[in-house]
Formats: C-alpha cells, structure tokens, sequence
C-alpha cells in the first residue's frame, strides 16, 4: 500500500542488518532490527556508545507490546493507552528473546510507540520493532532535524530518513515501576503532571540508587563542545564573562552587551513547548559559531519546563 520510495529504501537497508536514521516527534533516533545482534552492534559502535547503556524498543502499536513485554502493571497500560502513540517510553520486565544487548542486561525493556506518520508506516512494513537511541554521538547535542544528523554522521553511510523538525524536540518522559508504582527516571516531552493526572504520584528515581540506570541521567549529557554555563541571572553572568566571545541561549529576553557574539530566544512568547522545541536547534546553532563561552538561562520550572532545565543541567559544565 506504501510506495513511498524513502520508506522503501529504509526497509531494504534494515532488513539487511544496517541502521537506519529515523524521526520521531521527539528527537532523530539511530535504529535497527531488535532481532539482529549485527544491527545492535551497528548503533552501539556508531554512536560510541557504552554497551551498559540500554536502548528504547519502537513499536508500531500497543497490541504488540506482549511481544517484547511481560507482567505489564495496569498503570503501564493506562498510561499506553493515554499517551501512545507518544513521547513517553515505559520501562517494563522483558520478554526472554530481548537480548541482553539491548537491554543492558537488565531484566527490563524500555518501549514507546512513537508519533511520527513516517515511522509509523516504516515500522508497519516491517516484521520486527526497532530499537532506536537519540541519533547522535554518546553525550552530544540530540538532533531534530535531518541535517542535523548528517552533522554527526557521514550520509553516504547512513541513510536518514528525513521526516522534517521533530515536533516536540526533546526525548520522551520515561517511567519505569516498582510494582504497581510508577517511577519518574526521565523528565522528557510530557510533563510530569500530565502523567500524575492519569495514574496518581509518581516517585522519583534519585541518585543514591544504583546509577545511572539512564545515560540521559549522567550528569554531563546532551552536551555542546563549547564550554556552557547554566546561569538564573543573566545579566551578571553577562558581567562575569564580559571579555570572553559568549553565545547567548535565553527562554524569553533578548539580552543586549557588546560580549555577545550569537543569541538564541527560545521563545519570545515565553512558551514552554515552543521553547522546548527549539532548545536543541538552539544549542546545535550556538555550538557551531566563533564563540568562547554559551550562557544559558533557566526556563520556568514548571511543566515542560522541568525536562528543559534538566537537560539544560546536563548540557552545562557547571
Ligand atoms: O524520545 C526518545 O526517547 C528518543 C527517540 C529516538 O525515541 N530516544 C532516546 O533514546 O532518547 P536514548 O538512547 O538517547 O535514551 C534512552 C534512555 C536512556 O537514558 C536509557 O538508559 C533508558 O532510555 N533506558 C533504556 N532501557 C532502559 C531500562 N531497561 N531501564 C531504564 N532505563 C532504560
Ligand atoms: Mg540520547
């Protein structure tokens, strides 16, 4: 039913063992056949990653999360049906023929059925899900858009397939559980409170736990080369840095002083959504000018804005 010709050249090359770049509403993610041990050394290899880091299984729909998950908590199912497809991934106990690649060797599965129209018609041509982590080298800027990813990737050896800027613009919220309690181990796309309305208070993982059960919870992550500054009061970090060449990342205000080189307004309505969406576009632009230093402000704490200051944390050296 599908003629799309990208869609069919993404098929071909995953049903070869090879991976394949894929957009999701969140961030691009770098993807290969969960049944294929050869494509899943593939993703690790190309993003350098650290094989105890385990990836997000992507599947089509919800009926076929039995095929990779068992024992699901009826809070899981809740939130699947509330959010999936969508930018939340559920940790949950695994099905004995996930490997042990994938998962890290834990005893659970992360999965999330995405909400990409692309995606979605890529993964109902194939006969298997995919596993998919952010498209990008280990602890680098995420991508959300094609070029991006050719930043990172040479595209003559992975082919992208390119289905515009990703909608939300950063990772999915992931929830595991402890039982029938749900655990907050990602701040992401949706926000914390919209997960309480539907299954009550969550828990956050901290830690003190065994760490770091998510790369996307080391402490440096989603990191531009440039050294980066996460600041609540711009104008004296303006003053401290007053000699450097500095880029400029504010939520709302364009600030100006002769030490800035490059500014980016997330959003000058002050939009949390809209500032998420922009943020790693943001960082990706800033990163790639003659500048010394990027200062970033703090988005409002609240909604989205918590995942924002959390990978805004991570991105900073501070
Ligand atoms: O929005 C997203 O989630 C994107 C798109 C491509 O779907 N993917 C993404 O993947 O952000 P990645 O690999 O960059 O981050 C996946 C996160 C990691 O922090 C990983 O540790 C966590 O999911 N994860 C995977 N399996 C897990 C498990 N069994 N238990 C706990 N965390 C897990
Ligand atoms: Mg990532």
């Amino acid at each position: 039913m599908n003629n799309n010709p990208d869609i069919e050249k993404a098929v071909r090359i995953l049903n070869e063992s090879e991976n394949v770049a894929i957009p999701t509403e969140t961030v691009y993610g770098l993807a290969g056949n969960i049944y294929s041990e050869t494509a899943i050394r593939k993703i690790f290899k190309r993003k350098k990653r650290p094989y105890y880091n385990p990836l997000i299984v992507h599947l089509k729909s919800y009926s076929e999360v039995e095929k990779v998950a068992i024992e699901i908590p009826e809070k899981a199912r809740v939130l699947a049906e509330a959010f999936w497809p969508g930018p939340l991934t559920l940790v949950l106990k695994k099905q004995k023929n996930i490997s042990d690649l994938i998962t890290a060797g834990k005893d659970t599965v992360a999965v999330r059925v995405p909400n990409h129209p692309l995606t979605l018609a890529l993964l109902e041509q194939l006969d298997y899900p995919l596993a998919a982590p952010s498209a990008n080298p280990f602890g680098s800027i995420s991508p959300t858009t094609a070029a991006h990813v050719a930043t990172y990737f040479d595209a003559k050896t992975l082919f992208v397939l390119d289905g515009g800027p990703c909608i939300n613009g950063i990772e999915s919220t992931i929830i595991g559980f402890d039982g029938e309690s749900p655990i907050l181990y990602r701040a992401g796309a949706i926000p914390i409170e919209a997960i309480e309305n539907s299954v009550g208070k969550l828990s956050v993982f901290t830690k003190d736990d065994v760490a770091p059960i998510a790369p996307g919870m080391l402490s440096k992550h989603y990191a531009p080369t440039t050294p980066t500054i996460l600041t609540s009061d711009m104008a004296k970090s303006l003053l401290d840095y007053s000699d450097k060449r500095v880029g400029v990342m504010s939520f709302c205000k364009r600030y100006q002083n002769p030490a800035i080189v490059h500014q980016e307004v997330l959003s000058s309505q002050g939009n949390l959504a809209e500032a998420a969406n922009r943020l790693y576009a943001a960082l990706h632009a800033l990163d790639s000018q003659p500048i010394e230093v990027i200062l970033v402000e703090k988005a409002p704490h609240t909604g989205i804005g918590i995942a924002i200051n959390d990978k805004l944390q991570r991105a900073s050296v501070l």
